[in-house]
């Protein structure tokens, strides 16, 4: 007999969420294949695509491929572990929940079930300003290791009620997003004839007005004078800087000037990230850049890293590369959508168990073993760990 839950709806024709962990998803990256049955296809190219012609989502893979781990022999690893010190807090291993907008999309209890298995795995959550269901909803179901992702409203009084709240909710920390002042949808996902569902909405947001849209003058640009005129500035994160005492990390940095002017101005983190190539496309890897961030910020400052990952042996590379921890975009969303919360937890328990596996292999007890030396390059001799 089929399963109940391998019935098609005829509306989206994609199936429901399982209420079992699938028997053939082996590694985290089968979510990835099996989620493109549980997505009507409009929104699984919203959330599959990039921006652009995807060039940058593609560079997003492509580097982990070139990146090489170079194994060191018979260390003793009896007393290895994944634990890591971030912001204050201990983290049990370096895998994070990025911040991801409208869950709704694939599940109809969305963040809800995200924040549930980020509970029952000991998974630090990054939740998005844009998520589908409110902030203190999800704050009740997450784990106490809960971070806000942010984004700059169009009045400060909105921006700071966000932070009140949040800090209210017992989030830990403000993840603030800068490289995605123009939100679209990727040419991928228009072609695909995706729109917002209306029942898909920012339910953070409702409360707050909405300035209407600016007329434009004569040879004013619909970019520049239109959906960039309220674009953050320096000065604004300056500001955002006074308004909460909650630690501040910035994510979207790709550049090592702009990285080491954040670190100045007290920033407390950095998320070396290209939105998973969703802002501009053109952009190198995320991978790519990372090194130079690091030797920018120097050896101690807190580097986290997104773009692309999809296995254990991803999170090495990006830790050995300059990151002290990773968060996971998409992935979260195809698991959320093939198993709900029992998919999430399966998904991180699977990432978590490649990660160690790959460090095992390598030969590195703890994450300050995986250094740069770690990597394999042509020109230079290999180094120690
Ligand atoms: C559907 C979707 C929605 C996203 N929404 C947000 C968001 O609301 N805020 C944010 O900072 N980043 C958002 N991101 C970017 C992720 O936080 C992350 O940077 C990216 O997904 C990492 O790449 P990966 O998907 O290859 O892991 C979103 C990404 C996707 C795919």
């Amino acid at each position: 007999m089929t399963h109940p839950a391998l019935i098609m709806t005829e509306s989206s024709n994609a199936l429901p969420p399982l209420g079992r962990i699938p028997p053939n998803v082996f590694c985290a990256a089968d979510y990835e294949i099996m989620a493109r049955r549980f997505i009507a296809p409009p929104s699984h190219a919203y959330i599959a695509g990039g921006c652009g012609r995807d060039g940058t989502l593609a560079a997003n893979r492509q580097v982990f491929q070139y990146r090489e781990i170079l194994p060191r022999l018979l260390r003793d690893l009896s007393a290895g572990h994944t634990r890591l010190d971030l912001l204050g807090h201990r983290l049990p291993h370096p895998i994070m929940l990025a911040p991801v907008a409208y869950q709704q999309l694939v599940h109809p209890l969305a963040e809800i079930e995200t924040a549930r298995a980020a509970a029952a795995t000991d998974t630090c959550m990054v939740l998005s300003t844009l998520s589908s269901r409110t902030l203190e909803e999800v704050a009740q179901h997450a784990g106490v290791d809960r971070w806000f992702q942010l984004y700059f409203q169009p009045t400060r009084n909105a921006t700071v009620d966000l932070l009140q709240r949040a800090k209210s909710a017992g989030y830990r920390a403000i993840m603030v997003t800068l490289d995605t002042a123009i939100k679209a949808p990727s040419l991928g996902a228009l072609q695909a004839g995706f729109t917002m569902p209306p029942d898909v909405t920012a339910v953070n947001l409702s409360a707050y007005p909405v300035p209407g849209a600016k007329i434009l003058e004569r040879g004013e640009s619909r970019i520049f004078q239109g959906m960039m005129r309220e674009a953050p500035s320096w000065d604004d994160l300056a500001w955002l800087l006074k308004q909460t005492n909650l630690p501040v990390i910035v994510k979207g940095v790709m550049h090592p000037a702009d990285a080491q002017r954040f670190q100045a101005m007290g920033v407390a983190a950095q998320v070396v990230s290209n939105h998973g190539g969703r802002s501009l496309d053109g952009a190198p890897a995320s991978l790519s850049v990372l090194p130079r961030i690091r030797a920018a910020v120097g050896p101690d400052y807190p580097l986290l890293f997104d773009s692309g990952i999809r296995s254990g042996s991803d999170i090495f590379k990006a830790l050995a590369s300059g990151a002290d921890a990773v968060m996971i975009g998409r992935l979260q969303v195809y698991a959320l959508a093939v198993a709900g919360a029992l998919g999430v937890a399966h998904m991180l328990k699977l990432l978590r168990e490649e990660f160690e596996v790959c460090m095992a292999q390598a030969g590195c007890a703890t994450l300050s073993e995986i250094g740069p030396g770690m990597l394999f390059s042509e020109n230079s001799e290999a180094g120690t760990c």
